[in-house]
């Protein structure tokens, strides 16, 4: 591939979530007076049009986070990107006031979301898939000023190469269901939901399963209890109750910008106390309004002596098998170690999710990333991932980096901030040694 120093883009983005779009934010506001000139900028995203967890978008989900901690404020309160002035370019401020909630409705903060990367529309490209990042054919040297992306058009299958100085690798979470279950039509992880949901006829389910204690288990189980009014719902739980999430306001300090700090030059025991102590701020536990919500319908339904809400708890998922039209599902007992079957109509596994894992769209370049002794990447504060001297461009992860920068890795709550950092990094290395920077800034 022959490229032309103007042909190469100083940043190029691989996914355009929330992380990504604040991360173009911020390049936008950090990099409008660069010393170097303009920054060049390009962004790749699979999904035909943005999209937000769209298939969990369900009708009486709130955020789990302040709309405070949105794309920007946290950098620049007086950003044109933050909540509040789409709320006002919504004409709903007043009327959102009024609400007085820090937690509006996913459905209002997709809007949001979705209205700020309208804003954006000049460098991002929807329906492309990274499939994989290279050094250039015809070096494999340090001389290299740039690093070949390979897109894949979803809709027709072709493959272009862009070239970039910098890479933003931001592809989300990776659905987690346990070892050896596929998913098919009538068997589905969360983040494929309300798809699947639509595309099953109501009348067909008769008996469904919800799989996991986290916050997409318990609003999965309301939603189902609430839509299917004919319908068995049966909520499979590892634990003894659903337990809450964490959001009191000390407890909520693992998530502030400073906390990043404390994890990534603390010590590995100190690493450890913040997962053991505050994990519950986000895995594994719901919110008290879903809590509740569950519990007030089982207890109405003692009340009315009927009973269509089962609560299997203490009980793990071991297999999943097809009947027919149906699923059987055998489940582990923790309390005594037996096991149970059950036969239902579709299940829904809200299992979780694993970190993102940049290794798949790095493809043969990750060969060049170092690793620390527990065979994690090894990233710098600035997000940069470390490398071997062969590669002086800078590959940057939103996501992925929870060993490194703890919790607020795969979450909302840091995104303005980790966007600046990142804009920043880029911004000061071309500034200062020119479009190709190279030096690592990595802990030992
Ligand atoms: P996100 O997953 O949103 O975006 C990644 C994008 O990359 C996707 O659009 C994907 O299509 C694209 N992509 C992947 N691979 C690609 C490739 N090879 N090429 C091109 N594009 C590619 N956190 C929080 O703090 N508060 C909250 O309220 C919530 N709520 C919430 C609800 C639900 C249902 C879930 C599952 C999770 C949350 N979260 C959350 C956590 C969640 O991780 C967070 O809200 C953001 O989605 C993180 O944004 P990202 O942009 O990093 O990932
Ligand atoms: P999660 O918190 O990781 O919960 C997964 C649940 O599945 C856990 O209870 C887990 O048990 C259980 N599980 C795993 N394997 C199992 C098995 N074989 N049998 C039975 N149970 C099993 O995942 P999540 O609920 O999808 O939440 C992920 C993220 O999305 C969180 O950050 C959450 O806050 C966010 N989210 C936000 C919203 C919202 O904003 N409204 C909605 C949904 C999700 P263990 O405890 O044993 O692991």
């Amino acid at each position: 591939m022959d490229v032309n120093a103007a042909d190469i883009y100083d940043v190029v983005g691989v996914g355009f979530g929330p992380s990504n779009l604040a991360f173009a934010i911020a390049l936008e506001e950090n990099g409008a007076d660069s010393p170097a000139g303009p920054v060049t900028s390009a962004f790749f995203e699979r999904q035909s049009s943005f999209g937000w967890h769209r298939n969990m978008l369900l009708p009486s989900a709130t955020m789990q986070v302040s709309f405070l901690k949105d794309l920007a404020t946290l950098r620049n309160p007086v950003s044109r990107f933050g909540f509040i002035s789409f709320l006002h370019a919504s004409g709903r401020l007043e009327q959102f006031i009024n609400t007085q909630t820090f937690f509006p409705t996913r459905e209002e903060f997709h809007q949001y979301l979705d209205w700020a990367q309208g804003l954006f529309s000049d460098r991002v490209s929807y329906g492309s898939e990274v499939t994989g990042i290279q050094l250039p054919t015809e070096t494999t040297s340090a001389t290299a000023q740039y690093l070949q992306v390979n897109v894949r058009d979803c809709g027709t299958g072709d493959t272009r190469t862009v070239a970039a100085r910098n890479i933003v690798i931001s592809t989300g979470l990776v659905p987690q269901v346990p070892d050896g279950v596929a998913s098919d039509e009538r068997v589905w992880h969360s983040s494929e939901f309300l798809e699947r949901f639509k595309q099953a006829s109501p009348d067909t389910l008769k008996k469904v399963a919800v799989v996991g204690a986290g916050q997409s288990g318990a609003e999965i189980a309301r939603f189902l209890y609430d839509s299917l009014p004919q319908a068995q719902i049966y909520a499979i739980i590892p634990s003894y109750g659903y337990s809450i999430a964490d959001d009191t306001p000390f407890a909520n300090r693992v998530f502030d910008s400073a906390a990043v700090d404390d994890y990534y030059f603390g010590t590995e025991r100190g690493r450890e106390a913040f997962w053991r102590y505050h994990k519950n701020t986000n895995y594994s536990v719901a919110d008290d309004e879903v809590i509740r919500d569950l519990y007030q319908r089982m207890y109405m339904e003692e009340l009315r002596g009927t009973k269509r809400l089962h609560l299997l708890n203490l009980a793990r998922v071991t297999n999943v098998k097809r009947m027919g039209n149906e699923s059987r599902v055998s489940m582990e007992s923790l309390l005594d170690g037996g096991s149970q079957d059950l036969d239902v109509d579709a299940l829904v596994f809200a299992t979780g999710y694993d970190s993102m894992d940049p290794s798949g769209v790095l493809g043969v370049l990750d060969d060049y990333c170092l690793r620390d002794g527990a065979g994690r990447h090894r990233v710098g504060r600035d997000y940069r991932l470390v490398t071997t001297p062969d590669v002086s461009c800078g590959i940057y992860l939103q996501g992925g980096t929870e060993h490194t920068h703890g919790l607020t890795s795969s979450l909302l709550s840091n995104i303005a901030v980790r966007g600046g950092e990142i804009a920043d990094s880029i911004l000061q290395r071309r500034s200062v040694d020119g479009p190709a920077a190279s030096g690592l800034t990595a802990p030992a």
